[in-house]
């Protein structure tokens, strides 16, 4: 690490940098890939000169891309993608190696904006979202900076239907990589990565047993289907509702019950969002939900509840413990929300495990690089992070898995390029 602190930051505690640096450390021993990609950062510079100004979850796996970019020569800002999931140990940690962070845990919704003004008050090259808050942002107030970016990469689902839907109405300004289009970033992250992770917030937050509970996963997408899994794993019954008719064809057919939430919302125990989608689970739901029942979310807004009918419905509310509001409604049951309805594996745990994140971060790091390689080069666009690139990743984690495949032969390799073979 870098010796020298950062002169501007905004975080909770410098205090906390020596837990942060181990908390870093130990993921770090699960991200081999991204180590790989470091060391040669390290020697050849690939972003050396290049102001990146990145918005991500402020995690120890965060904290390891970070300084990957730094190793690489760009100068890095951070600011959080979400006032609830910052590791405040982690930003002092980078504080003191020289990274500006602006992060707070549980910072309100001003604070989080004034940091996300303080990020691009770095005037980036590059950016680097994890929601599209940056360049939003960039393109609603800023857009003085516009000329001076290359080009950012964008990690999960919600920043790339953002992006999208500003690509298609040609408002969108400079060329941004899809990292979450990589397979070895949807397949892996949001799949293994929030499936357990989403299950581990829940429980530090509740406590509950999940063996014998109805659990409602709200959106069989990447995400859904590893939730849906991971809490089949815990004993759970799992219904999955969907108004994607593919998608719940195919839940139906990985033996869930699929059925409107408006059923479901009578029978469930646990109900879990991850659509990506507003008001999925709405006033009406909320009505006839049984005594008791706990809500969470693991999209990327808190707007997949529709928390303030929540709010109107009830007559009374309080903090049961830590990340578990309970609101009493006049006929006399109690709703449970848990991490004010922010994406529960972050709020309440902390976020995807190391291992996952190796991959989405390799995708990251070398999705800064193709920027920088490709600057002048590419339309104002939503690109796909290159198929090699996607490949060398994955071979990178077989092999720090230790895990062989077999090559085609010339034969196979010949078969599969011919049309003229066969029966
Ligand atoms: N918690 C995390 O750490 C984490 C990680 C990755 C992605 N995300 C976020 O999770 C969300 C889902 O991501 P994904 O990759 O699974 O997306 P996806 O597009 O693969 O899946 C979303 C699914 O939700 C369904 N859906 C939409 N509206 C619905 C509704 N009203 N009711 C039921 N289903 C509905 C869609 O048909 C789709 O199948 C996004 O907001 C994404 O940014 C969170």
């Amino acid at each position: 690490m870098v010796s020298t602190p950062a002169a501007n930051y905004d975080i909770k505690d410098l205090g906390l940098a020596e837990i942060g640096q181990k908390r870093i450390a130990w993921a770090g021993r699960e991200m081999p890939v991204l180590a790989q990609i470091r060391e040669r950062f390290a020697r050849e510079q690939p972003l050396r000169g290049k102001r990146l100004s990145a918005c991500l979850h402020v995690t120890a796996e965060t904290g390891n891309l970070a300084l990957t970019l730094q190793a690489g020569g760009a100068d890095v800002v951070l600011c959080a993608s979400n006032p609830l999931s910052t590791q405040d140990d982690v930003a002092a940690a980078l504080v003191t190696a020289g990274i500006p962070v602006y992060a707070i845990k549980g910072e309100d919704e001003r604070t989080y904006y004034r940091h996300i003004g303080a990020a691009l008050d770095h005037q980036p090259h590059l950016t680097m979202d994890d929601g599209c808050d940056l360049v939003a942002t960039i393109h609603k107030e800023r857009r003085a900076l516009i000329p001076t970016v290359i080009g950012g990469t964008e990690e999960t689902t919600t920043g790339v239907i953002r992006l999208r839907a500003m690509a298609a109405e040609g408002a969108l300004e400079f060329p941004v990589l899809a990292v979450n289009e990589a397979d070895t970033k949807h397949l892996f992250d949001n799949r293994y990565g929030t499936g357990q992770s989403t299950l581990d917030g829940i429980i530090r937050a509740t406590n509950v047993l999940l063996a014998g509970k109805t659990v409602v996963v709200c959106g069989y997408g990447w995400c859904g289907r590893g939730v849906a899994s991971r809490a089949r794993g815990l004993g759970a019954h799992v219904v999955v509702t969907e108004v994607d008719s593919i998608r719940a064809l195919e839940a139906v057919m990985d033996g869930y019950q699929v059925m409107p939430l408006l059923q479901a919302a009578a029978a469930g125990d646990i109900f879990i969002t991850v659509t990506g989608d507003v008001n999925v689970i709405d006033e009406a739901h909320l009505k006839v939900m049984k005594d008791g029942a706990i809500l969470c979310n693991s999209g990327h807004f808190n707007d997949e509840i529709n928390i303030p009918a929540l709010e109107r419905l009830a007559v009374g509310r309080s903090r049961i413990r830590d990340f578990v509001e309970e609101f009493r409604i006049a006929d006399g049951r109690s709703l449970y929300l848990l991490g004010d309805g922010r994406l529960i594996n972050l709020a309440a745990a902390e976020g995807h495990p190391a291992s996952v994140m190796d991959m989405s971060f390799a995708n990251q790091a070398l999705g800064a690089e193709y920027m920088v390689n490709q600057a002048g080069t590419l339309a104002k666009q939503v690109y796909v992070i290159p198929r090699e690139i996607d490949r060398e990743i994955a071979r990178l984690k077989l092999l720090s898995m230790g895990v062989q495949i077999d090559t085609l032969t010339a034969e196979q390799a010949a078969y599969l390029n011919s049309w003229k073979t066969g029966t």
